[in-house]
């Protein structure tokens, strides 16, 4: 079963979007635009340059524009095409090919964990991959869930993703406590979520793209409750690493911006946009004049 490539990826977007209210209120934080994609698009397209065949996506309330983004747009297509804008219609339809998605809900926002564990009878019995659409990394030698899949194909075993955080930040996130074994690889001997700063094991901060095998599932099961009320993956992990599984992490390279939040998704926004082939140069030219205001 291990030896299987990673075929399918979950993407856990049921979240409540607090940190970005009003803009989540009536839709997911997943579909906010990083320049001219919405946010989930990004992270779908890492997934199917990886291999990656089969998706699903786990969603709460309102999942419509998810699933319309994703689908084909008739009305839309045929007025591209009546207008000549061949280009546009292509751009358009090109997104509804990505790649086989199917839907879940997740009917109450009880945690990370808990949205994961929607996923165990699409993953079946094979290793799989979770990318969260909010976590964006830009990786440009190797994405950041390509860099995962390699750890995983070597040491045949779970990994998670991580960055490091200095200072009181780190209580934001799950860390994990570790053995390094390579460049940038590290088995994982603990990990806590969210701990006090002086409390964290390391500097060493999980963030949103994860390789998990289907015994994740159990161990969600015996998961409780932990920080802020929600059944945190980081927990299930923690059971799973004491229980004397193999787990690994990988020190991203590459830079992340966190995009539910509102600075983190300014700041990535900017700098999308200055690589934007289209943008660049007139919004370069816009920072600049703003110097004179700042
Ligand atoms: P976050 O920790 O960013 O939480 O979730 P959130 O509720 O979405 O946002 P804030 O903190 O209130 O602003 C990390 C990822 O886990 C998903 C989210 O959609 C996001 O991709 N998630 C979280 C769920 O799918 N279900 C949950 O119950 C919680």
């Amino acid at each position: 079963m291990m030896d299987k490539k990673i075929r399918k990826a979950v993407f856990p977007a049921a979240g409540l979007g607090t940190r970005f209210l009003p803009a989540t209120k009536a839709s997911p934080k997943e579909m906010l635009p990083l320049v001219d994609k919405p946010l989930i698009q990004y992270s779908v397209e890492e997934a199917v340059e990886c291999g990656i065949d089969s998706i699903l996506i786990i969603t709460g309330r309102d999942k419509t524009a998810i699933e319309d983004h994703f689908d084909i747009s008739f009305e839309l297509e045929q007025v591209l095409l009546e207008r000549g804008k061949k280009e546009m219609f292509e751009l358009v339809r090109r997104v509804s090919e990505l790649a086989k998605i199917s839907y879940t809900r997740q009917k109450q926002a009880l945690g990370l964990g808990h949205a994961i564990y929607q996923a165990r009878d699409f993953v079946n019995n094979e290793a799989f991959a979770v990318l969260l659409a909010d976590d964006v990394v830009d990786a440009p030698k190797r994405s950041a869930l390509r860099q995962l899949i390699d750890v995983y194909e070597k040491y045949k075993a779970p990994v998670v993703a991580t960055m490091r955080v200095q200072g009181e930040a780190i209580s934001r996130f799950g860390v994990i406590d570790v053995e390094q074994i390579e460049d940038r690889i590290f088995r994982v001997k603990d990990m806590v979520e969210k701990p006090k700063p002086e409390e964290a094991p390391s500097d060493l901060a999980i963030v949103g793209r994860y390789i998990f095998t289907p015994d994740i599932f159990s161990a969600i099961e015996r998961t409780d409750r932990g920080a802020g009320g929600e059944i945190q993956i980081t927990d299930a992990m923690r059971i799973m690493v004491r229980e004397g599984k193999e787990f690994y992490a990988v020190e991203l390279e590459g830079k992340r911006h966190d995009a539910g939040d509102k600075l983190g998704f300014l700041i990535a926004t900017v700098e999308y946009a200055l690589k934007h082939e289209d943008l660049a140069d007139d919004f370069k030219k816009y920072l600049k004049s703003l110097q004179e205001r700042l």
